[in-house]
């Protein structure tokens, strides 16, 4: 009997994260079938010629239709956010259903499963986000919660309303060990930070710039030191998110070399910005850039790019947190210019995420495409629970694909897909970017049209992370 496919993508110079080599791939269902030189007709084909074929990317931290405290919202729904995330290439998304203080995870989890239902265009999973470990928290809900598919969360060392101590730090990440989960923490002193706000703005220092200020490297490093010694204590593994220069990859780098099993993320704005994109002067334009950790300086970019290569990091994450810049809703919350405590953390950047790395880390010359396929893909897949689902080129793996087109184009707001009024990279120049993105199967993005899939994006369950052997 002669194979069947829905689709065959010929020609194809594959990408993963160990291996480069052409061939056709023969997709049905939705799923990779056959992977080989001269595969009978499909049903649909497309000819890569010879193009770079990558695993559809894994955004393994971004923030879509996260409820915020009114007025602020975020722009992007799962319909917008997913449609960004497929023209720029990325095919799963992993965003945060986070828990109220007073309220149940499983509450945040209804509520975010209703916001994605019906109308995510790929597959996409969720991060809790434990912000009130209670003893039903710890002994009953979130143990169940892992086990049902919530294989990872995110635990906050600042902002008032998530932040823990380091006494129930130490509580949910006994919770993570014990039921084989994946801690995510954001890693900053909120103490430091809010004695440094304080001081700012009794000096009248309130323009967005200040916000730079008002988290210096050092909240990080202390924080990430802190972070690594409570998940020793603890003995279990932790992924440090939104990692942002050298003084934390300094503390990364001590983790490992003492054989402590700490992964760590970094995000474009660790890349492509400085603390100089939120203001040489109190213009309010600096807004658009305001994010946490905050972007630092050429020296810093440099370390995170040799941690991207020399394999520091473990994930490349957009952490696309989308707030309209010129909104009631968004960076003026009620249309006014705020003081940068109240400005809206976080910059969009689900749809520029790979197209950066790709430009400037593997055209460039700084990291391989293996490296780029590893970060952007393979890596937050084991790290989630989704490989070899999802992540990589393989047979049995989900028809997640993107064709490379390679040439200089300059980054517009105009040409993206997501819901918000300004990118932080407008007016860059990419050398490559997603030609055509396939999802599960389907031809999403052609390099010029989007082709919705409403309401086919599958919520996953998922499994425990596979970065490394399990206790
Ligand atoms: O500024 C940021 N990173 N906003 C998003 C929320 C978070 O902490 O990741
Ligand atoms: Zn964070
Ligand atoms: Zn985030």
């Amino acid at each position: 009997m002669s194979a069947h496919f829905d689709l065959v993508v010929r020609n194809a110079h594959v990408a993963t994260a160990s291996d480069y080599f052409n061939c056709d791939i023969g997709i049905r269902d939705g799923v990779i079938v056959q992977l080989g030189l001269d595969l009978p007709k499909g049903e649909r084909e497309i000819d890569a010629a010879n193009r770079v074929v990558t695993p559809g990317g894994v955004d393994g931290h971004c923030h879509i239709d996260q409820p915020m405290p009114p007025p602020i919202r975020m722009a992007d729904n799962f319909d917008t956010g997913t449609r960004a995330a497929v023209c720029g290439g990325t095919t799963t998304v992993i965003s945060f259903a986070a828990q109220v203080k007073g309220s149940s995870l499983k509450s945040a989890l209804d509520d975010y499963h209703a916001r994605a239902f019906g109308h995510a265009h790929i597959d996409h999973a969720f991060h809790l986000i434990v912000s009130d470990p209670t003893t039903e928290v710890l002994t009953n809900e979130l143990p169940a919660l892992i086990k049902e598919g919530y294989t990872s969360f995110k635990v906050y060392m600042t902002y008032d309303d998530l932040k823990l101590n380091d006494s129930q730090i130490l509580d949910v990440l006994e919770v993570a060990r014990n039921n084989n989960a994946m801690a995510m923490i954001h890693a900053e002193n909120a103490d430091c930070i809010e004695w440094l706000t304080r001081r700012l703005e009794a000096a009248g220092r309130t323009a967005p710039r200040f916000h730079a200020h008002s988290r210096p490297m050092l909240v990080e490093r202390e924080a990430t030191h802190r972070a690594i010694a409570l998940s020793e204590l603890v003995d279990v593994p932790i992924l440090i998110v939104h990692v942002s220069g050298r003084e934390a990859v300094e503390q990364i780098r001590w983790a490992r070399s003492h054989g402590l099993r700490v992964f760590a993320e970094t995000c474009p704005q660790y890349l492509f910005l400085t603390a100089e994109d939120l203001g040489i002067d109190d213009s309010y334009k600096g807004a658009l850039c305001v994010c946490s950790p905050p972007p630092r300086d050429k020296a810093n970019q440099q370390v995170i790019w040799d941690g991207l290569a020399d394999g520091l990091f473990t994930v490349f994450s957009s952490d696309h947190a989308p707030f309209r810049f010129d909104a009631v809703d968004g960076k003026k919350p009620d249309g006014d210019e705020v003081p940068f405590r109240h400005i809206p953390n976080g910059i969009p950047g689900i749809e520029t995420r790979m197209s950066l790395l790709y430009s400037e880390g593997v055209l460039g010359g700084r990291i391989t495409l293996n490296r780029f396929v590893e970060l952007t893909a393979t890596n937050p897949a084991k790290a989630y629970g989704l490989h070899p689902r999802k992540g990589t080129i393989a047979v049995g793996s989900d028809a997640d694909l993107v064709i490379w087109d390679h040439g200089n184009r300059e980054i517009r707001n105009t040409d993206l897909h997501h819901a918000v009024d300004y990118t932080p990279y407008e007016g860059m120049t990419l050398r490559g970017w997603p030609a055509l993105t396939v999802v599960g199967g389907d031809i999403a993005w052609d390099g010029i049209s989007f082709y919705p899939r409403t309401g086919k994006g599958r919520y996953l369950k998922r499994l425990p992370p596979s970065l490394l052997p399990q206790p």
